[in-house]
């Protein structure tokens, strides 16, 4: 992306401080791993977001009359032959299209100067530990010249509140990084699938990380920097452990296979769930609930557009899988009553215990309120008819142009008394990648099949 892009939502972002205010925006600290190991090094995202600048050790101050400032690592040829080449502060303002950087060995300096007389700070909460602590320190160091005249900020702010909103709507340029990682992705699931039904044909012995490894492979050979959260790779019954890793269980013949996998793209994530038959041939129990699982991720595609709420695709495919949960057999309309008792009952949640969606960009569980902003002081009391409390409840988010959202139905069937065993542990999630348009929505992911048929087809 063009410096012209950070430059402009600096500028926005700017624009809505008030008068005389600061803002504060560090990137992320290294994470040790283990003894002198580090994880491999991931920005922080609000501050990648203002800037696109990648090196550790930064940070952005931003003045309400749009100077920007970058405090980054000096320059340090020992440190550079070891780490890597490090921007400089001298190369920096022309770089990335700032005003001004300093050393971040000067930050300690450079901040009770830069405080001094505004009147409210802004910086993100809750995000970066030890931010807090730093700012109040720097705070003391400007009351102190208080005798001098110097008046100290009377207000904080939560940076999030404006920046949430902003990464929200995803401009043109977002859209295309986002458009390509699901590329990227919905090709590496592709992949697995083949690798899956060949490795079964040719009798060899096959194991989630094998699958997990063609994922990797693709997302590397085609650029992205890395997988946007840990891949799910989860043969047979492990598709029933929400949060299951990729890991050394055997992939069955006869069984189905969840990947949950998706690449992250110059700092923005795509997320895609496929579930497919090991062996490329779904059996009469496993079609029949994917088949539900599919209608239901239609039913939420279809809820999907400007003017919706957030709420409603996950209410769309809810009413469908409770409606095939009866059909099937997996509830007893007799115990659960009709589709509408067992959507007010939480009849489901044995088999569906999770919610549909959730917004999607630079990170994977992207920010972004999902109440409507411009209806939080409309309150409504209800009581749950579950637990009898009485619950809060406020408008959900309308959705608008340029929003992306997961769609991503499922059915988890842990074996349990009373229910069907011809559906004993099978797991399915079907996960795309909406971006919502002028109309309706585009699901950026669909690069890989979803339909059994053409899934079946693929892998023959
Ligand atoms: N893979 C994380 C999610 O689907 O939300
Ligand atoms: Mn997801
Ligand atoms: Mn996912």
């Amino acid at each position: 992306m063009s410096n012209n892009i950070y430059a402009q939502r600096r500028a926005r972002l700017a624009s809505q401080l008030a008068s005389n205010g600061i803002a504060i925006i560090p990137t992320a600290p290294e994470q040790r791993r283990n003894r002198d190991s580090d994880f491999l090094f991931r920005f922080d995202s609000y501050f990648h977001y203002l800037t696109g600048f990648t090196e550790p050790n930064a940070t952005l101050v931003l003045l309400a009359n749009g100077h920007s400032i970058l405090f980054c690592q000096p320059k340090d040829e020992a440190r550079e032959i070891w780490d890597g080449i490090r921007l400089g502060p001298a190369a920096a303002p022309a770089a990335l299209g700032l005003q001004t950087a300093f050393a971040s060995t000067e930050l300690d300096a450079h901040l009770p100067v830069l405080l001094e007389n505004t009147a409210v700070v802004y910086f993100p909460f809750a995000t970066h530990q030890g931010l807090d602590g730093q700012i109040t320190h720097w705070l003391e160091a400007v009351r102190c010249k208080a005798r001098q005249g110097v008046t100290c900020p009377a207000e904080q702010r939560d940076l999030c509140a404006l920046l949430d909103e902003m990464r929200l709507i995803k401009d043109a340029s977002e859209i295309a990084t986002m458009r390509r990682a699901a590329q990227i992705s919905a090709g590496a699931h592709i992949r697995a699938m083949k690798l899956s039904a060949a490795r079964l044909r040719q009798g060899l012995d096959t194991r989630e990380f094998h699958l997990d490894a063609e994922l990797l492979h693709e997302f590397r050979l085609q650029g992205s920097e890395y997988p946007a959260y840990s891949s799910i790779v989860a043969g047979g019954a492990n598709a029933c452990v929400l949060h299951y890793r990729a890991d050394a269980a055997p992939i069955l013949n006869g069984d189905l296979v969840l990947i949950d996998a998706g690449c992250e793209l110059h700092g923005y994530a795509s997320d895609i769930t496929r579930t497919f038959p090991a062996n490329g041939k779904f059996t009469k129990p496993q079609r029949e609930l994917y088949d539900i699982v599919l209608a239901s991720q239609e039913a939420a595609a279809a809820a999907t557009k400007p003017g919706n709420r957030f709420n409603d695709p996950h209410d769309a495919a809810l009413a469908i899988l409770a409606q095939g949960m009866l059909d099937v057999g997996l509830l007893d309309a007799n115990k659960v009553g009709s589709l509408q008792d067992v959507i007010e009952q939480r009849a489901y949640t044995p088999f569906y215990m999770h919610r549909t969606s959730h917004w999607l960009g630079m990170d994977v569980h992207d920010c972004g309120s999902y109440i409507e902003p411009s209806e939080a002081h409309v309150v409504t009391e209800k009581i749950d008819p579950v637990t009898k409390q009485t619950l809060q409840v406020r408008p959900s988010r309308i959705l608008r142009e340029g929003m992306v959202l997961t769609l991503e139905p499922g059915i988890y069937v842990r074996p349990a008394a009373g229910v069907p065993e011809r559906y004993h542990n099978i797991g399915i999630r079907i996960e795309d990648d909406a971006l919502v348009t002028g109309t309706g929505c585009e699901l950026l992911s669909r690069g890989v099949p979803v339909n059994a048929d053409e899934i079946e087809a693929l892998m023959f």
